[in-house]
C-alpha cells in the first residue's frame, strides 16, 4: 500500500516534470519563422484597408456616400490594370474650409474622388517614368495629375495643390494606396483657389521621407541576439530538467520492479 502510493506519487511527479520538457522541445516562437510560400494574389478590401490606416475617415466617408468605393473596388477586383489611389489624410481635409467640400454638387464630389486615382497600378518606382507623361486619372482625360520624383520625394500636382506622397499604405499589384498630405484640387472643379480654414489650421505635418524608404535593419539586427541567448538558456534548463525527470523515471520504474 505504502509502496504503490509512493509509486503513484513518483510517476505523477515524473509526468509533471517531463511535460515542460516536451513543451521546451516545441519550436520556440522567438525563432524567425521559415519563409512563407509566395502568396497567391489576394482580394484587397479597400474600405477595410482605409478604415484601419491613416486616419482616412473623411475620404472614406465621401467614397461611401458617393459609392465611388464600389467603382474602385470593382477596378481592384476585376481588372488586370489595377488601381492606384492617392488618399489624403483627415488633416489634409481640415486644412481647407468645410464649405470647400460641402458646397460641391454630388457629381462634383464624385469627380473629385475619382480624380484621386489612376485606373492602373503603379509602384513608387514607376513614378519616375510617369513624370514625363501627365497621365489621366479615373475622372477622365481632362483630369490629369503632374508627377514629380525629386530623389525619392514624390509630388502629385493638381492645379491648386501639390501634395507629397508621405507614406505607402499598400502596394502590391494590382492595388496601390498612397497617403498624401493635401487634397487634390483640379481647376475643372475649383475655378478659384479654395480658401484655407481659419486659425485652427493644424501645424504643417512634418514629412517623414523615411516612411518611403525601406526600413533599416537596425531593429531587426538586435532582435535575433536576444532571442538567441534566451533560446540557449531555455535549452540548457530543459536539458537539466530532462536529466532529472529521467532519474525520477528510473526510480519509479525501480518501484515498479519491486511491485
Ligand atoms: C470584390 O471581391 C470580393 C471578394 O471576392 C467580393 O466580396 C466583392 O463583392 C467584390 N466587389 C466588387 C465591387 O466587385
Ligand atoms: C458655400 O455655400 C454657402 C451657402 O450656400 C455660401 O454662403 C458660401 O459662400 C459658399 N462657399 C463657397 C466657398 O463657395
Ligand atoms: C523607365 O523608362 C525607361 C526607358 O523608357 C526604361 O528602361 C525603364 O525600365 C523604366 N523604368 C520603370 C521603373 O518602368
Ligand atoms: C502639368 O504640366 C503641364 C505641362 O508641363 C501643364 O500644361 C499642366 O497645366 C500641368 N497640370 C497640372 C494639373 O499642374
Amino acid at each position: 500500500m505504502g509502496l504503490s502510493a509512493m509509486f503513484v506519487a513518483c510517476s505523477f511527479l515524473a509526468i509533471l516534470i517531463s511535460s515542460p520538457t516536451n513543451a521546451q522541445t516545441a519550436p520556440s516562437p522567438l525563432l524567425p519563422p521559415s519563409p512563407a510560400p509566395a502568396p497567391a494574389p489576394h482580394f484587397v478590401n479597400l474600405a477595410d484597408l482605409l478604415s484601419v490606416a491613416g486616419p482616412f475617415h473623411t475620404f472614406l466617408n465621401y467614397l461611401e456616400q458617393t459609392q465611388v468605393i464600389q467603382t474602385f473596388q470593382n477596378q481592384a477586383n476585376n481588372t488586370k490594370q489595377g488601381i492606384t489611389i492617392f488618399v489624403p489624410k483627415d488633416s489634409a481635409f481640415s486644412l481647407l474650409k468645410k464649405t470647400t467640400f460641402s458646397n460641391l454638387t454630388r457629381d462634383q464630389l464624385k469627380t473629385l474622388l475619382l480624380y484621386h486615382a489612376f485606373p492602373k497600378y503603379y509602384s513608387l518606382s514607376d513614378f519616375q517614368n510617369l513624370s514625363a507623361s501627365n497621365p489621366a486619372t479615373f475622372a477622365g482625360g481632362s483630369y490629369t495629375l503632374n508627377l514629380t520624383d525629386n530623389s525619392g520625394r514624390i509630388h502629385v500636382a493638381s492645379t491648386w495643390s501639390n501634395p507629397e506622397i508621405t507614406s505607402s499604405v499598400y502596394s502590391t499589384a494590382p492595388v496601390a494606396v498612397y497617403q498624401i498630405n493635401k487634397v487634390l484640387l483640379p481647376m475643372a472643379i475649383f475655378s478659384t483657389e479654395p480658401a484655407l480654414a481659419p486659425a485652427l489650421a493644424p501645424a504643417p505635418e512634418t514629412t517623414k521621407p523615411s516612411d518611403l524608404a525601406p526600413s533599416s535593419g537596425r531593429g531587426i539586427a538586435s532582435a535575433p541576439k536576444s532571442s538567441e541567448s534566451s533560446t540557449t538558456e531555455s535549452s540548457a534548463s530543459s536539458i537539466s530538467i530532462g536529466l532529472f525527470s529521467s532519474l525520477v523515471m528510473a526510480v519509479s520504474s525501480g518501484f515498479m520492479l519491486i511491485l
